[in-house]
């Protein structure tokens, strides 16, 4: 039996990083939320990823029955002496429902490996958050034709260690470090390349009809002018966007490149 890409779930998520005052941000989850209501079948998931302090009101905000709520990181551990951290009960209990991880720029500027990302990601799913979990190589090592090797690596150390049954919770987000806030995209072709063969290495650990049911998405200068392109792919779930959600049309224009 073929199984359709639009069996999937579909999903456009926003990662607001370290942007937004909290009444800039309760704004912005506002417009979007009106500006989606209308979206009728709803058929794409909206994911608005925001700094922590943030995640309590705009989930107040928002309709949860579309517009859903990630946290960008959670500590490595659930509870206790850890100055600055913010666990993933917190996360949860304030009303998110994902939490991205692996993002490369915890990757770059807070040393976080593979070892570590893997208990943040065991945490989140024992706190019923979802990890929306990052891969993606840097410039030199696609140039080095290194890129295959590097995201199959970053998975196996943060996900495929996972059972079944929590792997079916992951929702895999591809991001070449290169395209992250630089303007340059990969191309339709590199990101179908790329997100297909992720689809195979979770084929080859989890087997086909789970490969078939993970949303893997696309991340790095994804804007309302490329999405649709890369979204035309197959293998390609939707987008993870950084700067082009911190403006509610720039981000409408991406969640509609689906619909039209
Ligand atoms: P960008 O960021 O859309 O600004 O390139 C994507 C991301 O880092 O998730």
């Amino acid at each position: 039996m073929i199984i359709y890409k639009s069996m999937r779930k579909r999903i456009v998520a926003g990662n607001w990083k370290m942007n937004k005052t909290l009444k800039e941000g309760v704004d912005l989850a506002n417009e979007i939320n009106s500006k989606t209501e209308h979206l009728k079948d709803h058929s794409v998931k909206i994911i608005l990823g925001t700094p922590f302090i943030h995640l309590a009101e705009v989930a107040k905000t928002v309709n949860p029955a579309y517009v859903k709520i990630a946290a960008q990181n959670c500590a490595a551990w659930s509870h206790g002496a850890y100055t600055g951290e913010v666990s993933a009960e917190m996360i949860r209990l304030a009303g998110a429902e994902y939490v991205i991880l692996g993002h490369s720029e915890r990757r770059k500027y807070f040393n976080e490996d593979g070892e570590l990302l893997n208990t943040k990601v065991k945490l989140a799913l024992e706190n019923m958050l979802k990890p929306i979990f990052c891969c993606g190589e840097v410039l030199e090592e696609r140039k080095e034709n290194k890129h295959f090797e590097v995201v199959k690596t970053q998975l196996e150390e943060g996900v495929f260690n996972l059972p079944e049954e929590d792997f079916k919770e992951i929702v895999i987000a591809y991001e070449p470090v290169w395209a992250i806030g630089t303007g340059e995209t990969a191309t339709s072709e590199q990101a179908q390349e790329m997100h297909h063969f992720i689809r195979q290495e979770i084929a080859k650990k989890y087997g086909q009809s789970i490969a078939d049911d993970t949303s893997i998405l696309y991340g790095g200068s994804c804007k309302p002018s490329n999405a649709k392109e890369l979204f035309s792919n197959e293998d390609v779930d939707g987008g993870l966007i950084g700067g082009a959600s911190l403006n509610a049309d720039d981000f409408l224009g991406i969640i509609t490149a689906f619909q039209d």
